[in-house]
């Protein structure tokens, strides 16, 4: 029998996302359930280009035994009913950061870590790393194992729609609200982010850094090598959706940039684009797929840098089929 699969915070913009990733796979939609909360209870929600599926309610859902259940919601949701899907004998896989760095789950990038799940979890929840933290992580594997990184110097640039919904929406509100010339109103972000931009994603840390800035180094350890450094700095900008990192690294070895584009190459999920002339790079907008940009490297032993951009969809698909017992 095939598994069910349970998408929890199916009326989000990740789990709109999961659900689409699922249709593109030819998931039919009779082993697929949609989730949300009560606010959603009665409504419906496009399943690819023809279904339709009733949202339920996860405070009513029974999981059972072999169910996948991928959580879109908020750390809260996770927190509450993973773990009631892992005791009856499924697999929860979390896309908030409510398990992402507790010891004996996994946090994985299907390209970066995969193996790690080849003997399954025994608490049968596995998470999925911010999409800074995938991004990332995507491009330093290459490079880690070509040269070893010693430590990572980063700026990312992290579209509204990261943050959800109400934020996109925030944004939109406040662009026509300048435009129009009425009283701008914030409710998600602490400053305006219309025609502006913000150096503060997610509560600050005792040090001072945000945690978006923490969470990088702290997930990239987890995931690639716990003695990598990482100096990051986390800017919210009013773009709706696709990320965009730019990174200097310092390598244990010398690299050409020949060597580091060829590495980049290995790598799925990473196209290399890098004309040097006008428009030979890409940006957010055009960002359809994930795009390693715009590399600088200078005469070894000077640091190489890249531009990269990736499109805020979909967290990677995780190799369920690889999950057993
Ligand atoms: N957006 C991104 O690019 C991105 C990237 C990586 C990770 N994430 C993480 O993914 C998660 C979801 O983000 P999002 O942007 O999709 O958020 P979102 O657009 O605000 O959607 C939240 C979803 O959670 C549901 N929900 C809220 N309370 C619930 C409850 N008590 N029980 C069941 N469902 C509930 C909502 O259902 P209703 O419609 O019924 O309220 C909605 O479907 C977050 O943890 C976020 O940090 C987001």
């Amino acid at each position: 029998m095939q598994a069910r699969i349970a998408v929890i915070g199916a009326t989000g913009a990740v789990g709109r996302e999961v659900l689409q990733v699922l249709a593109d796979r030819d998931i039919p939609p009779g082993q697929v359930t949609a989730l949300a909360s009560d606010r959603s209870l009665g409504t419906e929600i496009s399943y690819g280009e023809d279904d339709v599926l009733p949202v339920s309610r996860l405070e009513d859902f029974t999981f059972q035994s072999g169910d996948v259940a991928i959580f879109a919601g908020s750390a809260q949701v996770a927190s509450l009913h993973a773990p009631r899907a892992a005791a009856a004998g499924g697999w929860a896989i979390d896309v908030s950061d409510a398990f992402r760095m507790e010891v004996g789950v996994p946090l994985v990038v299907p390209e970066v870590n995969g193996d790690v799940l080849a003997s399954p979890p025994k608490k049968r929840i596995i998470a999925s790393p911010s999409t800074g933290a995938v991004l990332l992580a995507l491009t330093l594997k290459p490079l880690h194992v070509k040269a070893g990184v010693l430590r990572a110097t980063v700026t990312t640039f992290e579209p509204v729609g990261e943050a959800g919904r109400a934020a996109m929406d925030e944004l939109f509100h406040q662009t026509r609200a300048i435009f129009v010339n009425q009283q701008v109103e914030k409710q998600e972000f602490t400053k305006q982010i219309a025609f502006n931009v913000i150096p503060h994603v997610g509560s600050f840390e005792t040090d001072g850094s945000t945690r978006a800035e923490a969470s990088l180094q702290r997930e990239l350890r987890k995931i690639l090598d716990p003695d990598l450094k990482i100096s990051a700095t986390a800017v919210r900008v009013p773009v709706f959706l696709g990320h965009a990192q730019a990174v200097h690294v310092d390598l244990g070895m010398a690299l050409s940039a020949e060597a580091a584009r060829a590495a980049f190459k290995t790598m799925p999920g990473i196209t290399v684009i890098d004309h040097r002339t006008d428009e030979g790079y890409a940006t957010p907008v055009e960002c359809a797929s994930a795009g390693c940009a715009r590399m600088a490297a200078p005469t070894p032993p000077s640091p190489i840098g890249w531009w990269r951009t990736i499109c805020a969809k979909a967290p990677p698909p995780m190799p369920c089929k690889s999950l057993s017992g």
